[in-house]
């Protein structure tokens, strides 16, 4: 722009100058300046005068061209430095057709640019806020194996600082076997899949090279995925289905012995009614298992179907407190009820003894014998609890965590013994679950567990 300015000066002053020699040599022909001899005063005068309406004519001129290209030149300077473009003001100081219509020209161009820029900041800014909310981690390598992007799932994900900012350092933080253009240059432009544990967390890594339009290679993005729900919930179906398995197929392989062994003649009366007494046994555990299991699928179907009515907690605790006194004598523990605060709650009743029958069935089965079972009825914040203590053989901290999973239990064999499937608390928690409730459980080993479920009161 400083070029072309300065060359309109220069051009200006050439074009001055031949105009004021051309008015002399017109006047000289005219006769109004003396040629005899150029000097004299008034040719001098005349001359001077020539030269000064030449001269502010040829200003005035470089002026209206000048000042508007000065003023463009000034505002292109000031969109450069990133300031906001305003091109109205530029028109008012201009003359000229032409240039008006560059203004017009540099305007348009401005306000597409403008808008070009907005639009690309908008969709960069909504690309940036994506990927920063996004649960899983991305990072992007330049081809020169730089980190461009990452996001901050990935540095929480890999445990990663600020100084990991290439390819070959995460790489081997990951400890893997892996080379950038092993994975820039895979045939068909496929990705790589990669499973690490870090902190605990099992992570699904995926490697996609990326390239331009012309399939010139441009970097590779790396997706980090936390899997560890997803792997625990498949390591617990692959679980379930082998306990499922296991536990059909103990009391099957009694009943299969025994009815075998039975088909022999020479069985006495007493020995074919014993056999008969363990076939049936193992058939009635399987049965148990069976139903169990069919009242869990309801629940994950979301098709167990509650009657609730509003009933009394206190009155349904002593009833189960008698139910379960025979078995308990069994054992020679004592069972009883108290109760702080009548009161009534709103839930299935049938589902409801079930859980307390559960519970307190739980504490005669393990609670060494002579034991004490106490049940505990009031309200608490608005809601009905039931407490079940007993002083028997506890659970450790480490088994609490999983002691409300199907199949869950902490001496397999001793429960298996006791004829326990290990989904009664599964099926307890599922259904205080359905019906609004809370299930707490608190123990210590060789002192004691104890139970506390809240119910609504309505
Ligand atoms: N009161 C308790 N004291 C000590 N351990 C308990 C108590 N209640 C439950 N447990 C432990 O928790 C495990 C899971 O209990 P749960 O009621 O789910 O299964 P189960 O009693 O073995 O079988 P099921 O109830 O299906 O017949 C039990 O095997 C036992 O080890
Ligand atoms: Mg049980």
């Amino acid at each position: 722009m400083k070029e072309t300015i300065k060359r309109t000066i220069l051009l200006l002053s050439i074009a001055t100058i031949l105009i004021t020699y051309l008015s002399v040599f017109y006047l000289m022909k005219l006769e109004i300046i003396l040629t005899d001899n150029l000097f004299q005063i008034n040719n001098i005068i005349i001359l001077l005068i020539i030269f000064a309406v030449v001269l502010t004519l040829a200003s005035v001129l470089s002026k209206m061209i000048i000042f508007p290209l000065k003023k463009l030149e000034k505002n292109m300077k000031s969109v450069i430095d990133g300031k906001a473009l305003e091109t109205k003001h530029l028109k008012g100081y201009n003359k000229f057709k032409e240039i008006d219509e560059l203004i017009d020209i540099y305007s348009t161009m401005m306000e597409v640019i403008k808008k070009n820029n907005f639009d690309l900041n908008s969709q960069k800014s909504k690309t940036e806020i994506i990927l920063e909310q996004m649960a899983d981690g991305v990072i992007a390598f330049s081809v020169t194996k730089d980190v461009v992007h990452i996001n901050k799932s990935a540095i929480n994900l890999l445990g990663i600082s600020k100084e990991y900012d290439d390819f070959d350092k995460i790489i081997k933080k990951l400890s893997l076997q892996l080379e950038f253009d092993q994975i820039m240059y895979l045939p068909n432009y496929k990705n790589i899949e990669y499973k690490v544990i870090i902190n605990e967390n099992v992570l699904n890594l995926i490697f996609v090279p990326f390239f331009s339009d012309k399939l010139i290679p441009m970097g590779i993005i790396m997706v980090v995925r936390n899997v560890t729900e997803s792997v625990r919930l498949d390591n617990m179906r692959k679980e379930f289905v082998a306990n499922v398995s296991h536990e059909l197929k103990t009391p099957l392989t009694s009943i299969k012995g025994y009815s075998e062994t039975m088909m022999r003649v020479d069985l006495t009366g007493a020995e074919i009614s014993e056999f008969a007494r363990v076939i049936n046994q193992e058939a009635n555990r399987m049965d148990r298992l069976v139903a169990d299991l069919l009242q869990l699928s309801k629940f994950d179907y979301s098709k167990a179907s509650w009657k609730k009515t509003t009933f009394s907690l206190s009155d349904l605790a002593n009833t189960v407190t008698e139910k379960m006194k025979y078995s308990a004598s069994q054992k020679e523990h004592i069972v009883k009820c108290e109760v702080i605060v009548p009161t009534k709650v709103y839930a299935d009743k049938d589902s409801i003894e079930q859980v307390i029958m559960n519970i307190v069935s739980n504490s005669i089965k393990y609670t060494p014998d002579g034991g004490n079972i106490m049940l505990y009825v009031g309200t608490v914040n608005n809601s009905a609890y039931i407490k079940i203590i007993d002083n028997g053989m506890g659970i450790s901290e480490k088994d609490l965590q999983r002691i409300f999973e199907r199949f869950y239990r902490v001496d397999k064999a001793r429960s298996r013994q006791m004829g326990g499937t290990g989904l009664g608390l599964a099926i307890v928690k599922e259904i205080v679950d359905g019906n609004g409730g809370n299930i707490d459980i608190k123990s210590e080993i060789d002192k004691g567990t104890e139970i506390i479920i809240t119910l609504p009161v309505k």
